[in-house]
């Protein structure tokens, strides 16, 4: 069969890590037939040949079987994106700012024009959370959805708990490796995970919420001190997404610092790795832990993507009319 041509729009960490992912598969089945960029004058690992300028001809290119769109501005993502759905395309995005932001737009442009965007990539990296919430659970009801979701914060509380090395230090550090986001506030202040955190819950709970009504609290006012105070008391503190299921229908969400024992899954989950626990209502419960940032498992993630958008899969969000009520309230809810 001859393979898929695939139009690359973004040629960052993912875009690479995608790009090398190919090149190191015996048959992939996909190539990278156009590959647009911003900056011209950038260097970059392929010769200069390669690249183009205009994302918007990669759109409108009927040659091309898929598109891929990994580029940090959400702003432009969706303009791509949007233009690309219009004509019916075929989409995968890392981009969990554009998706969490504009999810029901994106469903009404796939509705209205048969196209179909997926995003894996878009939370928790290589873990296959969204897929599996949205196919494995399907039907199933499901009590919460919690976990570790941010890669970049994480490492700097392993560090600042391993090492005793300060903040700004091991911030550095996640920032050298890749993790980090361009502008690491969205990371440090859980921006980040609050835009996962909002796609799960569509898939989880059918619920769509709008990021700004989600609480996010990060670790920048978190001290050595207050890690030593966890630590004694047999606990550590991470940054926890937590998606609870309220009892009258719909969902409470919020990513906060909490403290974590050590008999949670998540105490175990340090460095970069992101870890997802969900507890669901006949199967009872899952832990999922895997790397959520970086070139080569985010691509990897990408990858499962065309796979799946080859084979004509799309998301059922079958939860989606179960819930009308799109609900976030404040964490100190007696739960069920
Ligand atoms: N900056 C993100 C993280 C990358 O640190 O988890 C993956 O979304």
């Amino acid at each position: 069969i001859n393979p898929l041509r695939l139009g690359l729009i973004g040629f960052g960490c993912v875009g690479q890590g995608l790009y090398d992912i190919l090149q190191k598969l015996p048959e992939p089945g996909f190539v990278v037939q156009r590959i647009a960029v911003k900056n011209p004058s950038k260097l970059r690992p392929l010769p200069a040949e390669r690249f183009e300028f205009h994302a918007d001809d990669l759109v409108n290119d009927p040659e091309l079987d898929l598109l891929v769109e990994v580029i940090d501005d959400p702003n432009e993502a969706f303009r791509l994106v949007s233009q690309a759905l219009q004509l019916g395309r075929k989409v995968a995005t890392a981009n969990k700012a554009m998706v969490a932001r504009h999810l029901p737009e994106l469903l009404d442009l796939q509705r209205e024009f048969g196209g179909a965007l997926l995003y894996e990539a878009s939370v928790c990296g290589s873990i296959p959370v969204i897929r599996t919430l949205d196919s494995y659970f399907g039907q199933e009801p499901l009590h919460s959805v919690s976990g570790i979701f941010n890669g970049s914060s994480n490492y700097v509380l392993t560090g600042m708990t391993t090492a005793g090395v300060d903040y700004a230090t091991v911030l550095a550090e996640a920032q050298a490796q890749g993790f980090a986001e361009t502008d690491p506030s969205l990371d440090m202040a859980a921006f980040d995970p609050r835009s996962k955190a909002v796609i799960l819950a569509a898939h989880a709970y059918g619920v769509l919420l709008n990021p700004d009504e989600v609480l996010n609290l990060g670790i920048e006012s978190i001290s050595s001190a207050d890690i030593r105070f966890a630590a004694e008391r047999g606990q550590k503190i991470k940054v926890v997404a937590s998606l609870l299921r309220l009892p009258a229908g719909g969902a409470t969400v919020f990513v906060t610092p909490q403290f974590v024992d050590a008999d949670s899954p998540l105490y175990h989950v340090e460095r970069e790795f992101n870890g997802v626990v969900v507890d669901a209502a006949f199967a009872g419960q899952h832990f999922w832990r895997g790397r959520g940032a970086g070139g080569h498992p985010t691509g990897s993630a990408v990858l499962s993507d065309l796979v799946a958008l080859r084979n004509g899969f799309r998301y059922a969000y079958p939860k989606l009319t179960e819930t009308t009520a799109a609900t976030s309230v404040a964490p100190d809810l007696e739960l069920e």
